[in-house]
């Protein structure tokens, strides 16, 4: 091999190594990308076994509650535990009423909703097909047809814009991977005056056992809300375990 082919041969090694390691590094250096060119977020390396490693205005997020997890939501004891019946009674919904339950899970919580709403709908978002499976499986064992259920993605609950009247979220936005861009769009879908409603485990309080990243506090809670615009109307503490929490968008 003469200098001119030891310097091609010498060229395409490098190029073609140049590529492969391009190709191998890129997943990585996408998903590092997305993650930090939204300055809200913060990375961590060392974090609680129950979270992600990702935090968002100081508080690390939670882990999805996985769809094998369905039958822990409709337990028959919930009731009795959570009283989540209070929920719908607080909530003072007209017959016309667009309800977004976002984080739907199962829909224990819309199926107690839909009733309430003659004229109106739910929208159950989620972003576990599974879950929306349970849901179908739901309407057509409970007869009611006024439940939507909406394939959400991590970043987009994919509502509709300004139609919705009420933005619910029970037990489900501590684990939000993006808080930030879910809540914008929640923002966008409510109506002038549409109000947010967050139930969540009360974090001050150490004695409900539940796990530290699955709970919140109001303190927290009414930061993040505040961090997209909601105004902060009332918080409501009627329930055993979790406060909840309304917000309102403004007109
Ligand atoms: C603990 S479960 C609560 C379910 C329901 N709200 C209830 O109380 O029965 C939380 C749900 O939030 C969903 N979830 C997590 N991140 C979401 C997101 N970004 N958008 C919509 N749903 C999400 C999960 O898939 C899970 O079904």
């Amino acid at each position: 091999m003469n200098h001119k082919h030891k310097y091609h041969f010498l060229r395409f090694t490098v190029v073609t190594l140049v590529i492969i390691c391009n190709l191998l590094v890129f997943p990585i250096n996408t998903t590092i990308a997305a993650t930090l060119s939204t300055s809200v977020y913060e990375q961590k390396v060392t974090h609680s076994s129950d979270g992600i490693g990702k935090y968002y205005m100081g508080r690390e997020i939670a882990q999805v509650m996985g769809h094998r997890g369905a039958s822990w939501l409709e337990r028959p004891s919930r009731e009795v535990q959570e009283k989540p019946s209070l929920i719908i009674n607080a909530l003072n919904f007209k017959p016309d009423d667009v309800v977004a339950d976002i984080g739907a899970g199962t829909g224990y919580i819309s199926f107690m909703i839909a009733p309430q709403l003659p004229q109106g709908k739910v929208l159950a978002v989620d972003i576990q097909p599974e879950m929306l499976d349970i849901i179908e499986f739901f309407k057509q064992e409970k007869n009611i047809t006024n439940v939507e259920p909406i394939l959400a993605t991590s970043t987009n609950p994919n509502l509709p814009l300004a139609t919705v009247d009420l933005a619910l979220m029970v037990d489900a936005y501590h684990e939000f991977e993006y808080p930030r861009e879910v809540m914008s769009e929640i923002v966008s879908a409510l109506k002038p005056g549409g109000r947010v409603v967050l139930v969540e485990y009360r974090g001050e309080n150490p004695f409900i056992m539940i796990k530290r990243l699955h709970k919140m506090t109001q303190r927290q809670v009414k930061k993040e809300m505040q961090g997209v615009g909601l105004v902060w109307k009332e918080t409501k503490n009627l329930l055993p375990q979790q406060h909840l929490m309304i917000f309102e968008k403004q007109i």
